[in-house]
């Protein structure tokens, strides 16, 4: 059964795009940069988890765990004094797991030019019960042309990720089965 399938046949109600869609915003300081000065992009990528995971358990009705996070991309620096905003959204859920997309802008503290967008990240979230074990997830209703737009390219990443991983299996098990690993 594909995804879309198993959406279609989901019992739970959806929930629109909006209904969990949000905004986290901080302010970088000093603690926050690398040897170069620079914010740190493991500070952004904690923003990122944050503002998505905030997203995911809004949207699942409870706990989401990061399953993966990936396409992190840094488009420009983020300065000490920059006002950062990480506006997050769900692009596409299957049975268990959701796509977070993120975007990251800043606005500079010395400029009073629109916020410049510095990053983006894709993230699969997995709603979990109170064992930590998977739980089904409300389908997302995409409610404008671009949250559709993302739905169907989220779903092209979902399947990419789901080949990657099952041909790094496959290849695993063969070098096990030929004796190949240490
Ligand atoms: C994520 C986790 C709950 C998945 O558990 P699992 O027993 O492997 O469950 P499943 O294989 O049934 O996968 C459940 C769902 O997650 C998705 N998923 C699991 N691993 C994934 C990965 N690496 N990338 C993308 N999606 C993933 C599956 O596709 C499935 O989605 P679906 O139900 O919508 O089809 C489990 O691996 C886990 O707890 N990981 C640790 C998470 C964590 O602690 N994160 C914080 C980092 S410190």
């Amino acid at each position: 059964m594909t995804d879309q399938e198993l959406a279609a046949e989901s019992d739970i109600p959806g929930k629109p795009t909006s209904a969990s869609r949000t905004t986290l915003s901080h302010i970088m300081t000093h603690s926050d940069t690398n040897l170069l000065g620079t914010v740190h992009g493991g500070v952004i990528m904690k923003l990122v988890d944050d503002a998505a995971g905030a997203v995911a358990g809004r949207h699942s009705g409870g706990p989401a765990v990061t399953a993966s996070m990936d396409e992190m991309a840094f488009l420009e620096p983020v300065r000490v004094g920059d006002l950062v905003h990480v506006k997050a959204q769900v692009n596409w859920t299957g049975r268990t797991s959701m796509e977070i997309g993120v975007r990251v802008l800043a606005e500079r503290w010395n400029e009073s030019a629109p916020a410049t967008q510095v990053g983006s990240a894709y993230l699969v979230f997995t709603a979990v019960d109170a064992d930590g074990k998977p739980r089904r997830v409300p389908p997302v209703m995409p409610e404008t042309e671009r949250d559709e737009r993302r739905c169907q390219e989220a779903q092209i990443r979902r399947t990419h990720r789901l080949a990657r991983r099952r041909a790094i299996r496959e290849l695993r098990e063969k070098r096990a089965a030929n004796g190949q690993e240490e």
